[in-house]
């Protein structure tokens, strides 16, 4: 018989829903929060009240967009968390009332382990090439930056991971001391785009094993632009592109520096990248070109599995389903939640 998920996912400033039937993607709907753009980072509270505007409408588009009426759906997944925790109790809070409404049952969700899974979720008609176990993921977004040993679907190991700030943080966090608004990842991917990626310097950080760290590098790019700009005050405006090319190189090349240390000392070569940060356009490029040069498999998901989607939550919550792994109406959000 037919399984039918629906995925929730509220855990930051995106309200999404998907329908997946059987492993197969039916829809994917995404509801981006604008509201925090004007303050350079995101909010709480509004994004909470974001996806309490958000939610039903939501739900209700990619129900209707997989062709399938509510009363066809297998089981309801959501994300538990980790997340922002007024955010994360608007998408649990929804998940348990359709529950109970539907008599159907409720399949808890970590946001982590779903960037990583977004790699098996499978559409008609597309080749759906999916990393073979152990493989090893390199998780970078917002709030995480890991190299996760993945053994089987809920068996994963962080073997490094940050001791501070994310690479997604380092992406958001220069691209506001140049003045560009939140989140400036995808806008230093398209302004480094055409500009020269070794016209200024940073140090890289001396962490040990595979760990990382971006805060020194996120405080001595202020500091370079500080300086900079007090020789000349149209500094940023005069080299804001390759301002944006030399610092996605350094995050990088610290990125990429410590996932080749971990495919040397596991001898795995079946390589992934998840998470928002894994849309970067130069660090594709430059995971294909490990992949050549290293002779390795690598995946990289598609745009819309990269930053956060329910598409993930649902594939992560129809594994879950088949193992008949359920949760009680008393289930409550956590904000911090390890892989
Ligand atoms: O996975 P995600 O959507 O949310 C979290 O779980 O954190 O990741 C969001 C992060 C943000 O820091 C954003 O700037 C970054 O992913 N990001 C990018 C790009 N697209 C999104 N960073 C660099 N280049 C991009 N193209
Ligand atoms: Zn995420």
């Amino acid at each position: 018989m037919s399984k039918i998920i629906l995925g929730i996912e509220s855990s930051c400033d995106d309200t999404s829903a998907a329908i997946i039937e059987n492993g197969y993607l039916l829809s994917n709907i995404i509801a981006n929060q604008e509201v925090h753009k004007a303050y350079g980072g995101v909010v709480p509270e509004l994004a909470s009240r974001a996806h309490q505007q958000n939610i039903i409408p939501v739900v209700d588009r990619a129900i209707k967009l997989a062709g399938i009426k509510k009363e066809d759906i297998s089981g309801i997944a959501f994300t538990r968390g980790p997340g922002l925790l007024g955010s994360l109790l608007v998408g649990t809070s929804f998940a348990k009332g359709f529950a109970l409404v539907n008599k159907i049952p409720m399949v808890e969700v970590n946001h982590l382990q779903a960037h990583v899974l977004a790699h098996f979720v499978k559409e008609s008609g597309k080749e759906n090439k999916q990393p073979e176990f152990p493989f090893l993921c390199l998780l970078v977004s917002g709030g995480h930056t890991q190299i996760i040993k993945v053994n089987d679907y809920f068996d994963m190991e962080i073997i490094g991971q940050t001791i501070d700030d994310a690479a997604g943080e380092a992406f958001d966090k220069c691209a506001k001391t140049i003045g560009l608004p939140y989140p400036g990842g995808p806008l230093i991917d398209k302004y480094a785009k055409e500009a020269n990626p070794h016209a200024f310097h940073f140090n890289r950080p001396k962490i040990k094993d595979l760990d990382y760290s971006f805060s020194g590098l996120k405080t001595a790019f202020m500091y370079f632009v500080r300086d900079r700009i007090k020789e000349n005050p149209d500094f940023v405006k005069e080299n804001r592109d390759d301002l944006c090319a030399s610092i996605q190189f350094t995050i990088i090349d610290i990125l990429l520096d410590k996932l080749k240390k971990a495919i040397q000392q596991t001898g795995i070569k079946e390589i992934a990248v998840a998470g928002g940060v894994s849309a970067n356009s130069a660090l594709r490029t430059a995971m294909y070109e490990l992949g050549n040069q290293k002779n390795l498999n690598i995946y990289i998901p598609e745009f819309k599995f990269t930053t956060d989607n329910a598409a993930m939550i649902a594939i992560t919550g129809y594994f879950k389903y088949l193992k008949g792994e359920f949760v009680g109406q008393d289930i409550t959000p956590l904000a911090r939640m390890p892989i």
